[in-house]
């Protein structure tokens, strides 16, 4: 085996990261709200995340979600600079969490989704009734009149 594979990023280190990111986040004055309003089940949208990083970083494809939609379901309750909050703030536990050779593989992903997801919420115009729609479709439940 080489030293590649045992230096790389694991799926413990994943779930510590996300741990400690989510803690942080429901702690946050102005994030927390947020997050709080919209998530009832935590353990479910704590495994959603790790699915997704793992998906991002070791490509295990276990991540299924749909971000962009789910994000615009709450463009009304979010601003812009949100997310320079949210990126530092995934900075830090990051820097904590990630040995610093391997941190580019969490950070690069991080701002280049933030990115695209504040351009889909706030620069194109959406219906959020449509989106919704949208989501319930390919999530196999009923539209919403
Ligand atoms: C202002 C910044 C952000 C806020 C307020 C926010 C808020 C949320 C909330 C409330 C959910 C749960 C949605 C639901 O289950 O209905 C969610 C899900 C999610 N977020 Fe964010 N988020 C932010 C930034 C980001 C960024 C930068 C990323 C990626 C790097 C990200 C990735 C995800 C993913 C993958 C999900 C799961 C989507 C799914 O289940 O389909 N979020 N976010």
């Amino acid at each position: 085996m080489t030293n590649e594979y045992q230096d790389g990023v694991s799926e413990e280190m994943i779930s510590a990261l996300v741990h400690r990111f989510y803690d942080a986040i429901r702690d946050d004055t102005v994030l927390g709200p947020i997050f709080n309003e919209r998530i009832t089940e935590w353990d479910h949208h704590l495994q959603t995340m790790c699915d997704f990083w793992s998906s991002i970083t070791l490509k295990t494809r276990r991540f299924q979600g749909r971000p962009m939609l789910k994000h615009q379901l709450i463009a009304d309750r979010t601003r812009p600079d949100n997310f320079a909050r949210w990126l530092d703030l995934f900075k830090q536990v990051v820097e904590d969490e990630i040995p610093s050779h391997l941190q580019v593989e969490f950070l690069e992903p991080a701002a280049r989704i933030a990115q695209s997801l504040q351009m889909g919420m706030f620069q194109v115009p959406f219906d959020k009734k449509e989106v919704q729609n949208q989501l319930n479709l390919l999530e196999g439940k009923n539209e919403v009149a």
